[in-house]
C-alpha cells in the first residue's frame, strides 16, 4: 500500500482539497480528505490524443522515457510513418516495444498508407492488413483518415476500412482541412469523429457542430493552439490537446502536452477545462483504460509544484513511481533494428543535369515553418553545360531518391529559400514515403550526403568536404534507440551547423523533409519526380 499527500485536484467535482490518496496494487482504494502539510499538488496523468511517435526519431520504449518525465501517462498514436516505410512489420514492432514501457501508448490502425500513389512507399496496408490490426491487437481507433475524397466520393475499399473499424467498435480518426457544407457532413456521417487539421475557429465550430470533437494541435510542425484555445472554454467535453509530430529536442526542451497546458495557463483558461480537455476527455471519447484520479480507477497520476509553473516531479502509472525528481525510473531492453532499405550508392553524374534547350527552370519556393510552398521560373545558373546549384541567388539542388529499389532514376528539382552556401543535407525522413530526400550547395557534398544515408541505411546527416555530421536512424531510417537526451543534442547540433553554414529556416531538417509530401501545395517532388500539387499532376523541372 502506498500513501500520497497534498492539494488533490478532482476534475470531477472541480474542486481542489487537501488530502490522501492510497495506492494498493495499481489502483486507487480511497482519496479521502485530510490536513497535511504537503503544498504540492496531485492531479490526473497526462494525454496525448494524437501523436506519431516516429516524430520523436526514438523508437518507442525511448520515446516513452520523455513523455513520462513531462507528465505524459497515455498517447493514442498512428504508427502511420513506420507503415508507410514496412506495413504490418513495422506496425508490430512499435506494439511490441511498447509492451517493455509503462507508458499507456494505444496504437490506431493507419488508414492511409501509402498518403498518396504519386510516389513509391515501402508497403500498402490494405483493408485485409487492417483487419489483421483491429483482430490481433486489439486496436481501439483506425486512424487518421487523410483520403477525405476517398470518403466523400464513395471509394470502396476506403468505406471497407471504415466498416471495419465499425464492426470492431473502434473510434474514426479524421483529417480534414478545409472542407466544409455538404462534404463534410458526408465526411462525419461515415462515422469519422474527431479532426486535429483546423486552423481557425470558424472551421472548429463547424466540425464541432457536426459532432466531431476537436483535437488542438501543437507540435513540432504545425502549431494551432493561439488560434483555437477559446475552444476549451466554450466547448469544453468537445476538445483534446494532441501535438501530432513531437521532436527530440523539442521534447527535451519544451515539453510535451504539459507545454501546451503551459500555454493555456498563460492564456488564463480556467485549470479544471483546461485538465479536462487534456485527461477526461481522451478517456471518456477513445474508452482508454487510463485512470482520472478517482476511487477504483487505475493509479495514474502526477505530482506537480504548484498549478502555474507546473513543474513535473513525480509520474505514476498503474500505481508505480515511473519517474521521480528529474530521473526515469524504468529500464527498456535493445530491440534488434528492423529496416527496409534497399537502395545501392550513387555516383556525382546520376544527379547531374543538362539543359540542352536553354530553358528556364521551376524552382520550389520554401517558406519557413510553413509545409506549403510557392514556385517561381528562372533562368539556371550553367557551369560545362550542367546546371548548378546557385548560392549567390539561393537556388539549390534538390534530390529525392527511392531507398526502396537498388537502382532507380534520382530525381532532381530545384529550391529556393533553403539559404544553405556550403555543403549538403540528406535525410531518410521524408513524409509521407520516406524516400532520400537531399539539398546541397554542390553536387559532390549532396551525392555523399546521400551516399552517407545509403551507407547508414536512414538518418540524417550534414556534409562538406571531409566533415560528416550524422544521426543514424537505424530502425526503419526513421527511428533510433540511442539515449533520448544524446539523440535529440546531436540533432539540433545538425540543424546548428546547417544554420551556421547559411540557412536561415528555423528546422532545416523538418522543413525539408515535408518537400516531398505531394498533399500540400503547391510545388513538391518525389522519387517520381517534380509534382504540381494544385493540378494533382506530374510537372516537368523545364518551363
Ligand atoms: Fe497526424
Amino acid at each position: 500500500m502506498m500513501k500520497v499527500q497534498g492539494n488533490i485536484v478532482d476534475l470531477f467535482a472541480r474542486k481542489i482539497f487537501k488530502g490522501e490518496v492510497v495506492i494498493e496494487n495499481d489502483k486507487i482504494i480511497s482519496i479521502e480528505e485530510k490536513e497535511t502539510t504537503s503544498d504540492l499538488y496531485i492531479l490526473p496523468g497526462l494525454i496525448d490524443s494524437h501523436v506519431h511517435i516516429e516524430s520523436s526519431m526514438l523508437i518507442p520504449s525511448e520515446f516513452s522515457k520523455l513523455a513520462v518525465q513531462n507528465g505524459t501517462v497515455g498517447v493514442v498514436t498512428d504508427p502511420h510513418e513506420i507503415a508507410n516505410v514496412m506495413g504490418l512489420e513495422g506496425v508490430k514492432f512499435m506494439i511490441e516495444n511498447s509492451k517493455q514501457t509503462p507508458l499507456k501508448t494505444y496504437y490506431c490502425a493507419s488508414s492511409c498508407v501509402p498518403a498518396t500513389p504519386f510516389e513509391t512507399s515501402g508497403a500498402v496496408l490494405t483493408s485485409v492488413e487492417i483487419e489483421t490490426l483491429f483482430r490481433d491487437y486489439n486496436l481501439k481507433v483506425l486512424g487518421e483518415m487523410m483520403n477525405y475524397p476517398g470518403v466523400i466520393y464513395d471509394d470502396e475499399e476506403v468505406h471497407k476500412k471504415l466498416n471495419i473499424a465499425k464492426k470492431y467498435g473502434a473510434k474514426i480518426d479524421g483529417h480534414i482541412p478545409g472542407i466544409s457544407g455538404k462534404d463534410l457532413i458526408k465526411y462525419v456521417e461515415s462515422g469519422i469523429s474527431t479532426d486535429h487539421e483546423s486552423f481557425t475557429i470558424e472551421e472548429a465550430l463547424e466540425k464541432i457542430n457536426l459532432g466531431m470533437k476537436i483535437l488542438i494541435r501543437e507540435g513540432s510542425a504545425a502549431k494551432n493552439f493561439d488560434a483555437l484555445f477559446p475552444l476549451i472554454s466554450k466547448f469544453n467535453n468537445m476538445v483534446m490537446l494532441c501535438t501530432d509530430d513531437s521532436h527530440p529536442d523539442d521534447l527535451i526542451k519544451y515539453g510535451h502536452i504539459n507545454k501546451i497546458l503551459k500555454l493555456g495557463i498563460k492564456q488564463n483558461i480556467d485549470i479544471f477545462d483546461l485538465l479536462n480537455a487534456t485527461c477526461v476527455n481522451p478517456v471518456l471519447h477513445y474508452n482508454l483504460d487510463i485512470g482520472l484520479l478517482r476511487k477504483n480507477d487505475p493509479a495514474d497520476f502526477i505530482i506537480i509544484d504548484n498549478l502555474k509553473d507546473f513543474n513535473i516531479l513525480e509520474t505514476y502509472i498503474n500505481g508505480k513511481v515511473v519517474y521521480s525528481n528529474g530521473r526515469v525510473l524504468f529500464d527498456t531492453q535493445k530491440f534488434n533494428p528492423i529496416n527496409n532499405f534497399h537502395a545501392e550508392k550513387i555516383i556525382t553524374s546520376q544527379i547531374e543535369i543538362s539543359n540542352p534547350e536553354n530553358k528556364k527552370i521551376k524552382v520550389i519556393e520554401v517558406i519557413d515553418k510553413e509545409l506549403v510552398t510557392n514556385s517561381f521560373s528562372v533562368e539556371p545558373k550553367m557551369i560545362n553545360n550542367k546546371i548548378e546549384s546557385d548560392i549567390e541567388r539561393d537556388i539549390l539542388k534538390i534530390v529525392v531518391y527511392n531507398r526502396y529499389q537498388k537502382k532507380s532514376t534520382p530525381q532532381i528539382g530545384f529550391i529556393n529559400g533553403f539559404g544553405l552556401n556550403k555543403g549538403a543535407i540528406a535525410t531518410s525522413v521524408a513524409h509521407d514515403s520516406h524516400n532520400i530526400i537531399a539539398i546541397g550547395a554542390n553536387d559532390e557534398d549532396l551525392c555523399n550526403a546521400i551516399n552517407e544515408i545509403i551507407e547508414s541505411k536512414g538518418g540524417l546527416c550534414y556534409v562538406h568536404n571531409k566533415d560528416y555530421y550524422c544521426l543514424p536512424l537505424e530502425f526503419a531510417g526513421l527511428m533510433t534507440q540511442e539515449d533520448p537526451a544524446e539523440v535529440a543534442e546531436t540533432y539540433s547540433k545538425i540543424n546548428k551547423i546547417i544554420q551556421s553554414n547559411g540557412s536561415k529556416l528555423t528546422a532545416p531538417f523538418m522543413t525539408m523533409s515535408f518537400m516531398a509530401l505531394l498533399v500540400i501545395p503547391s510545388l513538391k517532388i518525389g522519387d517520381k519526380g517534380l509534382f504540381d500539387v494544385t493540378k494533382f499532376a506530374f510537372t516537368e523541372l523545364f518551363d
